[in-house]
């Protein structure tokens, strides 16, 4: 093993044995590498003569660049734009989204967590979480109902064992009894568990009330006290796309972070669907736990490393834009706004499904955030009805398992939600009476 490896390793091991333990077996060989990176960081601060360190090219002193690139970014300088970020991320915008992250989760006020590592999106840190603390038949608990891609990270390329529950329960709530009965059956059977939140859910759009956030954390913190290791992976892809008063309107991480020794919270998050620039590519890794002297750093190392085996760095361009767009004075308003548009979409959604007509054919599965709603077909398969409401009507939506309809009412105007519902309702009928 890596030198540099055993040294972060040692750094875990005594400021918390538990999440040493947790790491994968590729997570205990990962490590920051001094090699070219430091070398150039030292010439950077020292070579005042000659620095012919780092692979990028310069001419006159500033980085060369083509003006028909530039040109097209007028608000940055080369340096700012065309460079290599570190594999960490810029560190300004790593520090501007740690603030912001408490600004946004009032719980965390007085908790120590990590700063965040940037990746290339939120799939990239899902994947980067994977290959650092899953290792092959490891359990992932998860609702049955989830964002497909999780499978082919976990699964596919991990081989890690999925476990669900059903979402909800019979009264259209979160189904604490049955979470409570498979996380803590697999926690009897094992030292390590592995559970991922998901809110607000892909696809259904739900996330927990203030009443069930508290006793899912009081649940995963009952396992790690009574001796399972516990990583708690938290996506909060949507996050701050909560449209009811008694939603959790924070991440589980702010009550997760610092819960118990043997419990790791992390929170995978960023600015893709929160400030709506999908290409962007910009995600964040952040740890929240109960760790002694140097342990974030050595958290942060290896994660640092994992991105950099993988993607190097992401995009320098995309955190320069999105660091000035965080301090910019609009931002608040814009989000207000777009915040605005999105509630009334789902309120119409509702007042629409509200109408019995609906009720023999399709019903909702609870919603309350994000992007997304599903209905639960009653009568006809979903991915039938799916291809015909494609071909006959022109209208694209996506039909999950037998009976389910994921609807982005995100991308959606407010005037088009009846005319969506009673096209899906003709479509029904149509098939039902083989029309
Ligand atoms: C639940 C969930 N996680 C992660 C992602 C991926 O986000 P990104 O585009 O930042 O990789 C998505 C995108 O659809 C998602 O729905």
């Amino acid at each position: 093993m890596n030198p540099l490896a055993v040294e972060l390793n040692k750094t875990l091991e005594s400021s918390n044995n538990y999440l040493y333990e947790m790491l994968s077996r590729v997570g205990k060989r990962l490590f920051f590498p001094r090699g070219i990176l430091s070398q150039s960081a030292e010439a950077k601060e020292k070579a005042h003569l000659i620095n012919a360190t780092i692979g990028i090219a310069k001419q006159d002193g500033h980085t060369m660049h083509f003006a028909s690139v530039m040109d097209r970014i007028p608000a940055l300088r080369p340096g700012k734009a065309l460079t290599y970020a570190p594999s960490f991320g810029l560190p300004e915008l790593r520090q501007r989204w740690q603030q912001e992250m408490f600004v946004k989760n009032p719980t965390l006020e007085g908790k120590a967590v990590s700063q965040p590592v940037v990746t290339c999106g939120i799939t990239n840190a899902v994947s980067v979480f994977s290959e650092m603390w899953v290792d092959p038949d490891d359990v992932i608990i998860l609702p049955k109902m989830m964002w497909g891609n999780y499978n082919m990270i976990f699964t596919v390329r991990n081989q890690a064992r999925l476990v669900h529950y059903d979402l909800f329960d019979s009264k259209g709530g979160f189904n604490l009894d049955q979470f409570a009965k498979v996380v803590e059956a697999e926690a009897r059977q094992r030292d390590k568990l592995i559970v991922l939140l998901n809110f607000p859910h892909n696809p259904t759009g739900y996330s927990p009330t203030v009443e069930e956030a508290g006793k899912i954390a009081g649940i995963l913190k009952q396992i790690a006290s009574d001796g399972c290791k516990t990583l708690v992976v938290m996506d909060d892809s949507y996050f701050g796309l909560f449209y009811e008063a008694d939603t959790f309107n924070e991440s589980m991480f702010a009550l997760l972070a610092g819960l118990d020794p043997r419990l790791l919270a992390v929170k995978l998050d960023g600015a893709t669907k929160e400030y709506f620039v999908w290409g962007f590519r910009v995600g964040f890794i952040t740890y929240g736990a109960v760790l002694g002297e140097g342990g974030y750093q050595a958290l942060e190392k290896k994660t640092a490393g994992c991105v950099r085996g993988n993607i190097s760095n992401a995009s320098h361009l995309s955190q320069s834009l999105l660091l000035q767009c965080l301090e910019d004075p609009r931002l608040d308003d814009e989000k207000a706004e777009k915040f605005s548009i999105l509630k009334q979409r789902a309120l119409e959604v509702k007042r629409v499904l509200d109408d019995p007509k609906y009720s023999d054919a399709f019903e909702p599965y609870p919603f309350n955030s994000g992007y997304f709603m599903c209905l639960r077909l009653k009568t006809v398969a979903a991915e039938a009805l799916r291809v015909y409401l494609l071909e006959r009507f022109g209208v694209g939506l996506v039909a999950l398992g037998d009976s389910n309809l994921r609807i982005a009412y995100s991308c959606i105007e407010q005037n088009q939600v009846r005319e969506l519902f009673d096209l899906i309702l003709q479509g029904v009928h149509d098939l039902e009476t083989g029309r």
